[in-house]
């Protein structure tokens, strides 16, 4: 039986993808342009659209266990068509906003919560998985430490515990097929609470050099940000990082209970994705 990834060209998708493949546990991965998924050799690739319940049944043909991400708009057709298909556990990404701080009117808790809501009325067993801040979120400051210039950022001072993916693809895997972990809800955040500027400094550190940080007024940011984010989705992530300013924020030790080993810390991270901040040839 096989187990299927949706978001398999995503930052936790594409790891949990390669992990099962890895382990030899028969994969398949889905891609709503499966022509662009660089899936490892041998992995069956299959289209799917989690917002158009036609494309479900083939794509859930054969399944018992799959990753899920979160789209509201289908959720209840998806769940359906997998227990029909025979899926006996869902591991699915939803996020920390779901049960946190105004949880009932932030955009990004309400998008997750309503997937969430769908699977628990499901006949699926599922373990939910709620990350918080993934630590692939500094690339948004790349392009500015690449180029030399001011990272501009809002709330600078914001703190977050960010979470290394790989971390959160090895719990997803080892949920997978655990019956241990079916219907809990496992809330998962990095090793240590840093802000942002403090991140930069784990960069500057590595880069061997100052990268200046630009703070942006709530204006400026609505204005410069809301130029590539749907503005609901900026406006929730201004209210978290806006409450979160000097506020160190919970650790959980999630990554450590489930796979045994400590969470990777955001500097290991920096460390692995070094790359993309340094400029080509430099
Ligand atoms: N970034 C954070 O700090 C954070 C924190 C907590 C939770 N989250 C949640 O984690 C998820 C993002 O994870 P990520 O960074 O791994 O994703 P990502 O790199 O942004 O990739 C998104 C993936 O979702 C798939 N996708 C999007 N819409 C789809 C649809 N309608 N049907 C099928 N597949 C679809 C895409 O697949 P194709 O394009 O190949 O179809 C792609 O593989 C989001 O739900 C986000 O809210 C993020």
């Amino acid at each position: 039986m096989t187990i299927l990834v949706t978001g398999a060209r995503g930052n936790v998708g594409r790891r949990v993808l390669a992990r099962l493949h890895a382990a030899g546990r028969p994969v398949r991965a889905s891609s709503r342009t499966p022509g662009e998924l660089d899936a490892p050799a041998g992995v069956d690739v299959v289209p799917l659209d989690l917002n158009r319940p036609e494309t479900f049944d083939a794509a859930l043909d054969g399944v018992d266990q799959a990753f899920l991400y979160a789209e509201p708009d289908g959720a209840k057709e998806l769940f359906a068509a997998a227990a029909r298909a025979g899926v006996r556990h869902a591991v699915l990404l939803s996020s920390s906003t779901v049960g946190g701080p105004g949880a009932a009117t932030d955009p990004l808790g309400q998008f997750h919560a309503a997937v969430e809501e769908s699977l628990a009325a499901s006949a699926l067993s599922a373990t939910v998985l709620r990350p918080g801040a993934f630590a692939g979120n500094a690339y948004g400051w790349s392009a500015a430490i690449r180029g030399g210039q001011p990272v501009r950022l809002p709330y600078a001072r914001a703190h977050t515990v960010p979470v290394h993916e790989d971390d959160i693809a090895d719990v997803a895997v080892a949920a997978l097929g655990d019956p241990a972990v079916a219907g809990r809800i496992l809330t998962l955040s990095g090793p240590e609470s840093l802000s942002f500027t403090e991140q930069i400094g784990v960069l500057a550190d590595l880069l061997g050099r100052e990268i200046p940080v630009h703070e942006l007024t709530r204006e400026e940011a609505v204005e410069e940000m809301g130029r590539f984010m749907p503005p609901l989705v900026l406006a929730s992530l201004l209210g978290h990082w806006a409450a979160a300013v000097d506020r160190p924020a919970r650790i959980e030790d999630t990554v450590e209970r489930i796979t045994g080993r400590p969470a990777r810390t955001f500097r290991q991270w920096a460390e692995e994705h070094l790359g993309a901040f340094t400029p080509a040839g430099g």
